[in-house]
């Protein structure tokens, strides 16, 4: 069991909690994620690890609500119990002195990208940050990006605020003008499809950060299978980072397809639950 220690809403679809868990906290590195559930019942949530303080024994985490149980967690607050939180789980991201990185963030994926600009930022390397969202009300972790970044540039799809556009369009105005060693990318898909399309002609090498649906987190039961480089690789235990520009996007986007339009649907009902 875990204690949540801080609740706080980013906006009206995300929530950040401080969750007691000395035992995730003392061995989480970045890149690495945490499953929990919610009671007995619950689905296997899968969740990156944003912020760890190992001396605290306080790990952070933070949800959108994309489904029935991601929204019920969001209802949770300080002084509630998660009845399972398991981690650190997965590969750490492989840190190095690279020189100049650029980080990439769309939608919730900014919460991802958040811990590895940070240690990537104590390796000593040079920090670009390039977030988007469809509008500004969706925007998280500004502020705590420009703590570790050496610069933040930001795209919102209906321009209300920064750059009118996809985190994509900055991208392409940065690798027409600058040489990079590194690319991280996490978001949607399709999002992290096109960039590394984008990438791939300058032979940057790009990371992605899968979020796939799961179910035992060992390997053992194929939900979060994904082809990179033509062989089947699990997310939850040779991921979630991979080299992007070997991940068979396609056959991803297919499979989750499926998953999604399940977790609109069961999202929907929970809200019409919870009017009721
Ligand atoms: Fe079952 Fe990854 S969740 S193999």
């Amino acid at each position: 069991m875990a204690k949540i220690l801080e609740k706080e809403r980013l906006n009206s679809q995300v929530c950040r909690f401080q969750v007691e868990a000395p035992e995730v906290a003392k061995k989480a590195q970045a890149g690495q994620f945490v499953i929990l559930r919610l009671d007995e019942k619950g689905e296997r949530i899968p969740l990156t690890i944003c912020g760890h303080d190992k001396n605290k024994g306080i790990v952070t985490i933070i949800a959108q609500e994309i489904g029935k149980s991601t929204a019920k967690l969001c209802t949770l607050n300080k002084g509630d119990v998660i009845q399972d939180f398991i981690g650190p789980l997965g590969v750490p991201t492989h840190l190095d002195k690279f020189g100049k990185v650029i980080c990439i963030g769309g939608g919730v994926g900014i919460a991802e990208i958040y811990p590895g600009a940070k240690a990537l930022k104590e390796k000593g390397n040079s920090i670009t940050v390039i977030i988007g969202t469809k509008t500004k009300e969706l925007l998280i972790l500004e502020e705590e990006l420009k703590q570790v970044a050496d610069r933040v540039l930001i795209a919102t799809d209906d321009g209300s605020y920064q750059q009118k556009g996809f985190v994509t369009d900055v991208l392409k105005q940065l690798l027409e003008k600058e040489k990079f060693d590194k690319c991280f990318a996490v978001g949607p898909n399709v999002m992290m499809k096109a960039v590394c399309d984008m990438t791939r002609p300058y032979n940057l090498s790009t990371l992605v950060s899968l979020s796939a649906n799961m179910v035992d987190a060992t390997g053992m039961c194929g939900t979060c299978r994904v082809t990179v480089g033509g062989e089947v690789k699990f997310t939850c235990v040779d991921g979630p980072e991979f080299n992007g520009h070997k991940v068979d996007f396609n056959e991803l986007t297919t499979r989750d397809k499926r998953f999604v339009k399940q977790e609109k649907e069961s999202l929907e009902l929970f809200k019409q639950c919870q009017r009721h």
